[in-house]
Order: C-alpha cells, then sequence, then structure tokens
C-alpha cells in the first residue's frame, strides 16, 4: 500500500541542496596520490569521469540529508533485545585494537582481535557529536537495529554495539578479502562470469532484506566485502531503513542514486534494484553509468538517462541494465510483479543454479590472498589518529539518543 507522508512534505532537490559530507577521515587508496597531511577535499574524492580510464576513480562518499518524513513509524518493529550480545556483554576493554580497515563519513573501523578467543572482528567507530552534527542519530540507530535483527551469508553479522561517552561501537564479523572495488580498480573492469558472479549474490542479499522489508540504500562497490571463499558480504547499513511501503529521505552515494530520490518522490525498495543496474554497468564498464564531479550534473544526467555504452558490452547484459535503469517505476525489473524473480529469470543471468548460489556452492572467480584470519592485506593503508578510545569521564550529552548501544 502506498500511503502519503504527512508534514512536512518532502523539499524538492531545487529548494533543498544536498549536503555534501565532508569525511573527517578520507579514503586513500593505492592508485589515488599517497596519503599526506593535507587533507582531500570533498570533490577530489569524486570519481574520475569515464572518458580518463588510465585515472583509476576513488572512493566516494554517500550524501546525507536530513529524514524529510517517513511514512514507516521508525523502527519500532526491532527491539533492542539481541541474543548474541546479552551473555556477556561485551564491552571495549574485551578488544585489542589494530589497524584501520576503512574509513567512512562519521568515523572508521578499526580490525580489532577479540581476547577471550584470539578471534578476529571489525569494530566501526562513530564519534557521537559527529553523528549529532550530522543529523545521522536516526540512521546509526537504524544500522544497528537492522543489522542486528539480519541474518544471512550475504551480509556481515553485528555481534554486539556499545558505547564509551565519546564513541558508539559495532562489532562486525571481520571480511577479510577487503572490497569489492579494490578488485575493480586492479582489473579495471570484470569479464562477464565474474560481474554475473557478484550480481547474482548482491541479488540474494536484497532479496533477504527485502523480504524483511528492510531498503539497504547505499550498494557501491565499498561496501560489497569478499569473504575469504570469495563470497560477497554487504556491509554498511548506515542507510538501511525499515520500510514497508515508501520513504522520502534524500540519503544515498550520488552516482548509485535512483531517479526518484533525486526528484524527492516517495521511493521504496525500487531503488535498490537501480542501483544494482548501476552496479553490473560499473563493474564490466569500469565506470559508472552517469559521471559528473558536478553532483547537480550528475543529477540531470541521471534524470535523463542517457547512458554511453562502451561499444564491447554485452547485449544481454545491457537489455538488463537497461530494465534496471529505468526511470519508469511500472517497467523496473525487480519492482514488477514478477519481482526479484524477472532479474533471475533474466537471460544474461540464465545459467546461475540459483540454489547452488543460495548455498554458496558455486566457486568465487576471484579468492583472496589471506595469510592468516586476522590478515589486513587486502585493506588499504590509512593514516591512524591517536584517538582515545574507552573514555568514561569526559561529558556525554549524547548518551541517551542512542538507546541501543
Ligand atoms: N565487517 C567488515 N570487515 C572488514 N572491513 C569492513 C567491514 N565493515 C566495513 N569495513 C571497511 O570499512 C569501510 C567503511 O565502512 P562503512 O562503509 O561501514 O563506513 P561508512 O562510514 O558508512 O562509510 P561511507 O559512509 O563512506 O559509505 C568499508 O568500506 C570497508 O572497507
Ligand atoms: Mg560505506
Amino acid at each position: 500500500m502506498v500511503t502519503q507522508a504527512s508534514s512536512p512534505h518532502p523539499d524538492s532537490l531545487a529548494n533543498s541542496t544536498p549536503r555534501i559530507v565532508s569525511p573527517s577521515d578520507h579514503h586513500y587508496h593505492p592508485y589515488s596520490p599517497a596519503p599526506s597531511a593535507t587533507s582531500q577535499t570533498a570533490s577530489e574524492q569524486n570519481r574520475s569521469p569515464p572518458s580518463v580510464h588510465s585515472q583509476p576513480k576513488q572512493h566516494q562518499s554517500p550524501i546525507t540529508a536530513n529524514t524529510l518524513a517517513s511514512v514507516n513509524g521508525g523502527h519500532g518493529a526491532y527491539s533492542s533485545h539481541d541474543p548474541r550480545i546479552e551473555k556477556p556483554r561485551v564491552t571495549l576493554e574485551d578488544f585489542h585494537i589494530e589497524r584501520t580497515l576503512g574509513t567512512g563519513s562519521f568515523g572508521r573501523v578499526r580490525l580489532v582481535q577479540y581476547k577471550p578467543t584470539r578471534q578476529f572482528y571489525a569494530m566501526k567507530v562513530l564519534k557521537k557529536t559527529e553523528v549529532v552534527r550530522a543529523k545521522q542519530v536516526e540512521h546509526v540507530n537504524n544500522e544497528r537495529d537492522l543489522l542486528s535483527a539480519c541474518s544471512s551469508p550475504f551480509l556481515v553479522t553485528l555481534l554486539g554495539a556499545f558505547q564509551d561517552n565519546i564513541n558508539l561501537y559495532m562489532v562486525l564479523e571481520y571480511v577479510v578479502g577487503g572490497e569489492l572495488f579494490t578488485y575493480l580498480r586492479k582489473y579495471q573492469r570484470f569479464p562477464p562470469q565474474v560481474a554475473k558472479f557478484y550480481t547474482g549474490e548482491v541479488v540474494l542479499a536484497f532479496e533477504y532484506l527485502h523480504s524483511m522489508d528492510i531498503i539497504y540504500r547505499d550498494l557501491k562497490p565499498e561496501n560489497v566485502l569478499i569473504d575469504s571463499r570469495g563470497h560477497v558480504k554487504l556491509t554498511d547499513f548506515g542507510f538501511a531503513k525499515h520500510v514497508p511501503d515508501i520513504t522520502w529521505t534524500l540519503c544515498g552515494t550520488p552516482d548509485y542514486l535512483a531517479p526518484e530520490i533525486i526528484q524527492s518522490k516517495g521511493y521504496g525498495k525500487a531503488v535498490d534494484w537501480y542501483s544494482l543496474g548501476v552496479l553490473i554497468f560499473e563493474m564490466l564498464a569500469g565506470y559508472p553509468p552517469f559521471y559528473d564531479e558536478d553532483h547537480f550534473k550528475l543529477y540531470e544526467k541521471i534524470l535523463a538517462g542517457r547512458i554511453g555504452w562502451p561499444s564491447q558490452f554485452d547485449p544481454l547484459a545491457k537489455d538488463l541494465v537497461r530494465r534496471l535503469l529505468t526511470p519508469d517505476l511500472s517497467k523496473r525489473f525487480g519492482n514488477l510483479k514478477g519481482g526479484s524473480q524477472d532479474i533471475k529469470n533474466h537471460r544474461w543471468l540464465m545459467e546461475i543454479d540459483w540454489a547452488k548460489l543460495y548455498n554458496r556452492q558455486i566457486p568465487a572467480p576471484l579468492i583472496p590472498q589471506v595469510s592468516h584470519t586476522g590478515d589486513p592485506s587486502n585493506f588499504d593503508i590509512y593514516p591512524e589518529t591517536n584517538e582515545v578510545y574507552g573514555n568514561y569521564t569526559a561529558s556525554d550529552p549524547y548518551r541517551s539518543k542512542f538507546p541501543t548501544f
């Protein structure tokens, strides 16, 4: 059922400038200029245009906007009760903290080792002041609550969450193979078989999330992690939301935004299928279907929907990408009566044995080089900060905003 939001009505993009998050920590990539003390500007972080194939792209930060309104009454469906962290309750002091694996808009992810078992995990650390300043309180609470409500082989598992007086911490399963982003940069583009494998596993991840009425909203190669056997694990539930019908929030990563998000229409799960079309295109072409350094020009291109197809693009893949990137929701694959089955039955993906893929019995096309379970070598090296974790004395005005941490 499609319900109209009450007030406030969402602004249109014409009169609301989407806030481009300027991360305090920046992504550095081996292909980008060496990390230095000088911060990159937000625009420097943008990806290289498609025409400059020799210039590998850099990580791209998501955009966010305040939640304008939502017909979904929050995340009340999920209780804060998480049996996995109840007994014994995990705390920061239980971990050795090792190097940074990745940085995002509001914090960083560190490799950690759980002292009692010596097992490795990834710990996402978010500064409460930053989260509040960027009006991401609801998103961060969603991230924590939805992650703990989910259980799928294609999604990272949340082991526990807690806070000190400064930071929020989420302890996640450590996905040792690194980002799909890294492999895509290394190979520039993937052969069809490789792209089909990742497409298939992302389809299964989305099927699971959508069955839970969760929209993911931030598909991009940086958020697709590769496990030790080469299988997909989606991370970053920073924009995931329980949405049984429609929502209005302007958020996502510019290259991957569906037209209906840009137009500030109410939107639903179909935005994830749109972003899958962007990912398929990017895996096969080596660059996204729409690109401009200026976000407003980029949005115009997305709305115009004119895709510059590389000459060698497989006609069947082209057909599927077209059906996913269509702005017409009554035609978009994934959003029709057949649901995700239309995508799974499409001729480009026809050879996939979906039951085998679901059981992770199809051998992955790329197996990461991993020397031990806590090997961080598949992740880029980031400048470390000398932040102290575990501050329980500073003033903590925001604790009550994060009740499930
Ligand atoms: N479970 C994990 N195992 C290994 N590495 C991880 C894990 N989760 C996240 N990372 C690394 O940390 C990076 C940043 O994490 P994440 O995307 O969750 O942060 P973010 O702040 O939401 O990022 P952004 O807002 O820029 O998309 C990821 O791209 C990945 O490289
Ligand atoms: Mg991310």
